[in-house]
């Protein structure tokens, strides 16, 4: 096992923050696991699961061992009746993975095309695009306990998801009754495998106005999957800037949810305000549009900026060589938040992992 000291991460984060980590193992296999947890100097330390990296804010030097997840392979498992069952290691990229199912005959996963990241990371957040999450297309995941090094599976009840969430966010809490939150896994298990089902009576899921747009434009009404995969593909690379050229971590607020009340109060007051009904009765308040509505496109704190085509991305205006800092990108988060609250009496809760 080769133990990395110092190892800089600045290409291992999408937003090119320049943070190091003190020591970094490459996770290529179970073997490297069974390594890290039988040294006496590893074993018991905090440890940090790092995949691409597309969903973090580094504020400073990663000081808990970083475990980089480096597990490939990606094939169709097994069929049942239904679905086929599509297994990927966990450090495969998330977009070759929807383009290999796509070239390969299995449909399911086209409106998450171009989420930058692995698939690790994606039961993490329960990443989602286009009306269609993580959670519509899970079948199971196998992960190893950071501390006692046992394999286990989980079902999508046990991953416990939600809206850009999951049971791989929460920290356990003690004393609270045995549920999946309750017994939260963050930072103490790394995913290995992630099992797809997609479903064999494939329906296209349209509706969201972009797609629509497309679809008027080119008078196909009738979409198959490969054709919504290169639509998706063309949206998002219209107004999400490309990592590689400007860092960003994507959206980086949630949308938040409010109830029917507390949205027609605020439609009273911001008539224009972008809102969807949700089926639980609550409504779900578009923050990329609170943003907007704030002045903040544009706008920078440093070399941390909110992108002029979409304001829930924050980027880093200082390229590689004069990078954006983690604090600068909190200070500007934070900014936001109180600006949204003051005008809105709304709180945005940030998506990425801050580290
Ligand atoms: N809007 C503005 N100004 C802006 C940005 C947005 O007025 O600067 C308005 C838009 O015009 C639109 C509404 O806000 O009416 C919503 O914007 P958009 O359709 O771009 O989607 P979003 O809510 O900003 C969410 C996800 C994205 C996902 C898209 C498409 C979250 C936090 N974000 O964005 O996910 O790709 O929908 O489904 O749920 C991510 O999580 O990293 C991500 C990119």
């Amino acid at each position: 096992m080769l133990v990395e000291k110092n190892a800089p991460l600045q290409s291992s984060n999408s937003f090119g923050i320049a943070a190091k980590a003190h020591a970094l193992v490459r996770i290529r296999g179970q073997a490297d696991i069974d390594a890290v947890l039988h040294d006496a100097a590893l074993r018991d330390g905090p440890k940090f699961v790092l995949g691409g990296g597309s969903n973090i804010v580094l504020t400073g030097d990663v000081k808990p061992l970083v475990l980089k997840v480096e597990i490939k392979g990606k094939r169709l498992l097994h069929e049942t009746a239904k679905a086929w069952i599509i297994e990927a290691g966990a450090g495969e990229n998330w977009h070759d993975l929807v383009t290999w199912t796509l070239e390969n005959g299995y449909p399911g996963l086209e409106n998450m095309a171009l989420i930058p990241g692995t698939v690790g990371a994606s039961p993490v957040q329960n990443i989602g695009a286009y009306g269609v999450e993580l959670q519509d297309r899970f079948d199971s995941l196998d992960a190893v306990d950071l501390t006692t090094g046992q394999s286990f599976s989980l079902n999508a009840a046990q991953c416990a998801f939600g809206y850009r969430d999951s049971v791989f966010k929460h920290a356990s809490a003690p004393g609270e009754a045995p549920n999946a939150k309750a017994v939260g896994l963050k930072d103490k298990a790394l995913i290995t495998r992630v099992r797809f089902a997609l479903p064999k009576a494939w329906k296209p899921v349209l509706g969201y106005a972009d797609i629509e747009k497309k679809m008027l434009q080119s008078g196909q009404n009738k979409p198959d999957a490969l054709q919504i995969y290169h639509w998706i593909c063309e949206i998002r690379r219209a107004k999400l800037p490309d990592p590689q050229v400007i860092g960003n971590a994507g959206s980086f607020f949630k949308n938040p949810t409010v109830s029917a009340e507390q949205c027609e109060d605020i439609i009273q007051r911001e008539p224009k305000i972008v809102h969807y009904q949700l089926a639980d009765g609550t409504v779900k308040l578009a923050a990329g549009w609170l943003i907007d509505a704030c002045g903040w496109k544009g706008k920078s704190i440093g070399q941390a900026g909110v992108y002029d085509k979409q304001a829930l991305v924050l980027v880093n205006r200082g390229g590689a060589d004069n990078p954006v800092t983690g604090g600068e990108v909190m200070t500007l988060a934070k900014a936001i938040q109180t600006s949204v609250y003051e005008r809105f009496g709304l709180r945005l809760e940030p998506e990425p992992v801050v580290v």
